[in-house]
């Protein structure tokens, strides 16, 4: 067991900031800046519902999940064509790089683009192209997880996975992602149970605005290895139980959780309550484009309001590593670069 030398207060920032980390559960349409929306606009034709940048931005004042999809599925609405989806992603890639992401796994939503007449292929290959080029010019390992819209039927889920099917080696794995309340896991059991029988990996959005019986639905209907959020988890001291004793990934996301009003404050997030139920929780930053802050945002301003520490902090990103699809190798390579900055941060060295 590595033993977390003492950091101070004052250099925790500076810490977190720097540490390897591995980021799980972002939306790439999420990253979405309002000026790349202004701006793949203008190169593609497509008139947006906002006069400028400051009026989109103004209107990112969200109430519940749906009031923030329903916005997020607009700005989604400026892209057309292969090169769109590789800005978009280069661009969300090169920010990961500099909050010292060394490993991201990207949602993307097929079925928002398809359903436009976007073909997949543009959509599939723009992404993984960033992803390979992330690799050789940024050092960071990038891979694609695609998500089903919840909302839609379960028809329109296989379609979409027959869609993709020829592009197969191009994603790693499935996720399920929108509208949470009113759309339980079972709707995808058949979906899910056919992604399994390829190899794919699983993970679902659960437990966010929904009940903790979603959670169970998810890993015990869907067969899935992550929760999405998964928050709503304490509701439940025999899902705690099962969820620790199993060592289920929580891809936890705290500004997007205050955004979305499922907590009131950074202050009140349950992140710190998790852990010490012995969960393995992981800091994410969900759609950083329409939540103020990308994933290093997320860990200062988490563990300032919360009062988590280095051991936390370590924990988390060790987490982060032990929870991702990479493989083992490579974990334990970014283990090792871990503690060689948790040591560079000792006290002792003064
Ligand atoms: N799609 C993008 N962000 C999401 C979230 N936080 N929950 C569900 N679906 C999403
Ligand atoms: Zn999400």
């Amino acid at each position: 067991m590595f033993k977390v030398p003492p950091v101070s207060v004052a250099r925790l920032p500076a810490l977190l900031r720097k540490m390897p980390k591995a980021e799980l559960h972002i939306h790439i349409e999420g990253s979405l800046e309002p000026e790349l929306i202004f701006a793949l606009a203008r190169r593609n034709g497509v008139s947006l519902p906002y006069a400028d940048v400051e009026s989109l931005r103004r209107a990112y004042a969200f109430t519940n999940l749906q009031s923030f999809l329903d916005i997020y599925y607009a700005g989604a609405s400026v892209l057309l064509h292969e090169q769109d989806f590789y800005d978009m992603a280069w661009a969300y890639l090169e920010r990961a790089a500099a909050d010292h992401v060394v490993h991201a796994e990207l949602f993307f939503d097929p079925q928002t683009h398809t359903a436009r007449g976007v073909p997949i292929e543009s959509v599939i290959n723009g992404l993984h192209r960033a992803c390979v080029d992330a690799a050789s010019k940024l050092g960071v390992d990038a891979s694609l997880i695609l998500c089903f819209l919840r909302h839609l039927s379960e028809e329109s889920a296989f379609e979409t996975l027959e869609q993709a099917l020829p592009l197969r080696d191009k994603f790693i794995g499935v996720g399920l992602d929108s509208s949470e309340l009113g759309h339980p896991p079972e709707k995808f059991a058949r979906v899910f149970a056919r992604c399994g029988e390829l190899g794919l990996h699983r993970v679902a959005h659960a437990g966010e605005e929904g009940p903790a019986a979603y959670i169970w639905s998810a890993l015990d209907v869907l067969g899935v290895e992550r929760i999405d959020h998964g928050v709503q988890a304490v509701q439940d001291a025999a899902l705690m139980q099962r969820l620790a004793s199993d060592r289920i990934p929580l891809t936890v996301c705290p500004f997007s959780n205050v955004k979305l009003r499922v907590f009131p404050d950074l202050q009140s997030h349950n992140l710190g309550r998790l852990l010490e139920a012995g969960l393995m929780a992981t800091v994410n930053s969900d759609d950083p484009a329409y939540f103020g802050g990308y994933l290093n945002d997320n860990f200062v301003q988490t563990f300032a309001a919360t009062g988590l520490l280095a051991p936390q902090a370590y924990t988390l990103a060790r987490n982060s590593f032990e929870a991702s699809f990479a493989g083992e190798v490579q974990r334990h390579r970014w283990e090792h670069q871990l503690k060689e900055v948790f040591e560079s941060f000792s006290e002792h060295d003064y």
